[in-house]
This record gives structure tokens, sequence and C-alpha cells, in this order.
């Protein structure tokens, strides 16, 4: 993994720079890392929309979303350098000629061009026809791409393969934002850098593992992109898959790409298809009503505006899957993730196996399993929950749960927790491609979900209701009851 003292002078060129993700992440990201001073002086960002615009109003546009999205807020200076890199150009995605402005607007040289396609990937295939017509694509050239990457296996070869029409996979960046956030990479630290997990990190130790990723949004006015993906496109099928294999995946030699990539992909394919025989017993897909959160009412999601009168897209998704290999036979790993539940909470919590034998049963009857849990965020941190004395000088031995807690933001109090994308604009500025997703985990991972999505459909069954404000169906408490185990609230 580089340790982010490249800094060669990169034009970085966002396709879609007008757009909310642009506007909110990637922008304020970048802005960070000037803040930081890890953007060569001689980088540029140049932004390429659709809307005609003069680079003054852009700048105008830039300022006011720094204004409102960067947390710290802004530095004087550091916006001032910031602002005087930024280029505009306006261009219509779909006329291949119209690329040869951006060829004019772009410099020649020997700058490495970042393209960041943070545009509806229907359009990348047009965006990578333009770019080569206007013979603007070098080997050195690296291309971002955003999730989701197409709408099933098929679809994502076709997107895959216009891409690859131009770029080598070694110039792909395919970004899954959860592979940048501290406490996913953190994992690799937690079970790498540890004997005590390294050893104890199978099916001889674990019983099984959880992995909730909450959210308290709703479809936050993209209801008509969020209708055509669900929750099964838009986070199973990547964010929660991706957790999977970082926690599942054999020791990688190194911290090198193809090392960490090779065991995820492993990981991703020894996960047992879920069918039509199977569905009902490990799945449970739910679609939240009007509810109340945090004391306020909020409308249910085919009341959300935006919203067709009848739909049967899933917010809510929970299922019990099962990694066929040496390691992890027999360990369910339940996967539960949803819009409008009652707090943005996301967490892996690793159960270990019981004791076999009590010699605690006078003031315990049944001693509880060790729990590490791994608060991805918000609060991010480590959690070892494990059983004490009580202090005192009573005979009998009275002891009690308790937790080791190393809590992120009381360790490193002066340290901000940087954001994802930060740490991915500048992974790709270097060309560390370790915290991207390659085409074949992509695949591995469509294929895993279509079998689950097909299935849903062939069933024909409508989602479960749940009230806003929720953890979600009742049915995704009984898919682990029926195990005789419960979801750690
Ligand atoms: C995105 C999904 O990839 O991740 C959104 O499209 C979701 O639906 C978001 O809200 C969650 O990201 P984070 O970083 O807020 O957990």
């Amino acid at each position: 993994m580089s340790n982010f003292d490249s800094q060669s002078p990169s034009e970085i060129v966002i396709f879609g720079a007008l757009g909310d993700l642009s506007r909110r992440k990637l922008l304020p990201a970048l802005y960070q890392l000037e803040s930081a001073g890890l953007l060569n002086p001689e980088s540029r960002i140049v932004g390429v929309a659709r809307q005609e615009h003069n680079l003054k109003d852009f700048i105008e546009i830039v300022k006011e979303n720094l204004t409102k999205f960067v947390k710290t807020g802004l530095d004087k200076d550091v916006l001032e350098t910031f602002l005087n890199r930024l280029v505009y150009q306006q261009l219509d995605f779909k006329q291949t000629a119209s690329f040869k402005n951006l060829a004019k607007t772009l410099k020649d040289g020997n700058d490495t061009r970042v393209y960041y396609f943070s545009t509806a990937p229907v359009i990348f295939g047009d965006i990578c026809d333009g770019l080569h017509a206007a013979k603007l694509i070098t080997d050195k050239d690296r291309v971002v791409m955003e999730k989701p990457i197409g709408h099933c296996l098929e679809s994502s070869k076709v997107i895959n393969d216009q891409v690859s029409r131009f770029f080598k996979e070694n110039q792909i960046y395919r970004i899954d934002h959860y592979l940048g956030k501290e406490t996913v990479l953190n994992l690799l630290v937690l079970r790498f850098a540890n004997s005590l997990f390294t050893t104890n990190w199978d099916r001889n130790s674990i019983d099984h593992v959880q992995i909730t990723v909450a959210e308290s949004v709703g479809i936050e006015g993209r209801w008509g992109f969020y209708d055509d993906a669900g929750q099964m496109r838009d986070m199973i099928q990547n964010h929660l898959l991706q957790i999977l294999s970082l926690l599942a995946m054999e020791p990688p030699a190194d911290l090198s790409a193809d090392s960490i990539r090779a065991e995820k992909l492993k990981a991703i394919k020894a996960l047992v298809p879920i069918d039509r025989l199977n569905v009902k017993d490990n799945t449970v897909r739910g679609q939240y009503a009007d509810g109340f959160l945090k004391g306020k009412p909020v409308p249910g999601y085919l009341n959300e505006e935006g919203a067709k009168e009848n739909s049967d897209t899933e917010t809510f998704v929970a299922i019990k899957a099962e990694i066929d290999n040496w390691r992890w036979a027999g360990v369910p790993f339940y996967l539960r993730t949803g819009k409008r539940m009652p707090a943005k909470h996301s967490e892996i919590v690793v159960h270990f196996k019981e004791q076999p034998h009590n010699i605690f049963k006078d003031s315990y009857a049944e001693l509880p399993s060790n729990k590490l849990t791994i608060r991805l965020q918000p609060d991010e941190g480590v959690e070892l929950q494990m059983m004490n004395k009580i202090p005192g000088i009573a005979s009998q031995m009275h002891i009690q749960e308790n937790k080791l807690d190393l809590s992120f933001s009381d360790t490193y109090e002066n340290q901000r927790v940087v954001d994802a994308y930060e740490r991915l604009m500048l992974e790709v500025i270097n060309g560390n491609q370790s915290l991207f997703v390659s085409r074949d985990e992509v695949e591995a991972a469509w294929t895993w979900a279509d079998g689950i999505i097909e299935a849903w459909e062939e069933s024909k069954e409508a989602p479960k209701s749940y009230p806003a404000g929720t953890w979600g169906p009742v049915s995704s408490i009984s898919l682990i009851a029926r195990d005789d185990r419960q979801w750690v609230e």
C-alpha cells in the first residue's frame, strides 16, 4: 500500500463534475488533499459536465459546495490555491466529436491523467469512445469507475468491456468507497497484525459473524434511481460483500493489489449459492412503510417524493450467507442492511464459541461467549466483550460481562477520521489499486447476488413491510432466531 508520498503532477478530470457525488464527496476530498499538501502544485482539476458554465460560475459552485460539505471548515489560503487549480469544460458526453474541445483544454505533456467517471454507468462507454477519438488516452492514464457497475452480471460485463477496450485492467480503478473507510481498512490490521485473532479466526473458534449496515436516511430524492436497484444491488452486492470478503479471506502474502484482490475473490467465490430452493430460509427482503424517526413522522417508501404507486423494490435485506471452504464451513455470516432504520449504525460482530464447560455456574448460569465488535460508523472503534470478576471479598466469585473498548475518537483524539474518498482519490493519484475492486470480484459478487435476485423474482413474493424507524421486518428476527441466535442491537 502506498505511503502517500508520491505527488506527481496530474490532471484530475471529473466527468459529472456538477453531480451530487462530485459536489458532496469528490471536490471536498480533493480540498482536504490540498489542505494536507498532498496535491502536486502543478496538478489541475478539470470539471466536465453538460451544463453551459464559464470558469467563474464553476468556481462559485465549487466554493458554495465546499462551504457546505467540508466539515473541518475552509482555510482562506488553501481555498485560494485549490480554486486556482480548477478548469471547466462543457461537454455533451454522447457527442464523440465534442471531445476535441476537451483535448484543447487538457495540457499536452507528461502529466498522468485521472479520468473520474462520476456519471451514470450507461454512459461510461460513450465517454471512452470520446476520449479515444480525441486521442486522450495513453498507457499512463487511469480511469475511476463509480458503482453500480451494472444491474446484473451480464450488464456489468458490457460496461467493463466498453471500458477495457481502451484501458487495461491495471489502469481501471473500480470504487467501492467502503474500502476507503478507516475502520474497514483496520480489518486488515486487526486480523493480520494481532496473533490473537490470526490464530482464532476460523470455524474452530468462531460461532458466527453479523454484519449490519443500517441507515436512518430514506431515499433522499433519488427514488427513480433507487427503485431500479434496491438494497440488494445498492449495498449488498458491493459494500457488504467487500466487508465480508475482507473478514473471510485467507491471509494475503503482502499488501499488494494482486495479493489482496486474489484472496478476496476466493472468499466471494466460495459463498454458497442461494437460489429458489433455499432463498426462503436464507433471506428476508423488506420495504419501509410510514413510521417515526426520532419522534417525527416519516413517509413510507411508496409515499416518498417521486414514488410510483406500487413497487416491490426492497429497502431492507437480511441474508444468512455461508462460505464453503475449510476455514468457514458451518459458520454463518448474517448480513443485514436497510434504509430508514432507527439510526446510522454499521458494525461487524464476531461471536466466538461458547466455553465447553462452566465452572462459574453459581454466579453465572450460562457464560456468554466473547464478542469482538468492530464499529464501522459512527463512533468508530473496536470492542472486545469478555467476562471479568467483580472486585470484592465474598467467597462466591461474582463475575460479569465487561468490555475492552478502543474508541478511535478517544484514542486518537487529535486525529481527524479521513473520509473514504480522500484516501481513495490519493490512491488513484499514486497508482495503487489495492483498495479498488477487480473485474473478477465484481463478476463473482454479481453471480452470487443475481442468484438471490432471480429467486426473489421467481417467488413473486412482495417484500415484507416494516415501519420506518425500526430494525426491519419481524421475519429478519426469525431468520437468525431459527438458529438459536439473535441480532445484536
Ligand atoms: C452508497 C449507496 O453507495 O452508499 C447509498 O448508493 C448509501 O444508498 C451509501 O446511502 C452509504 O454510504 P455511507 O458511507 O454513508 O455508509
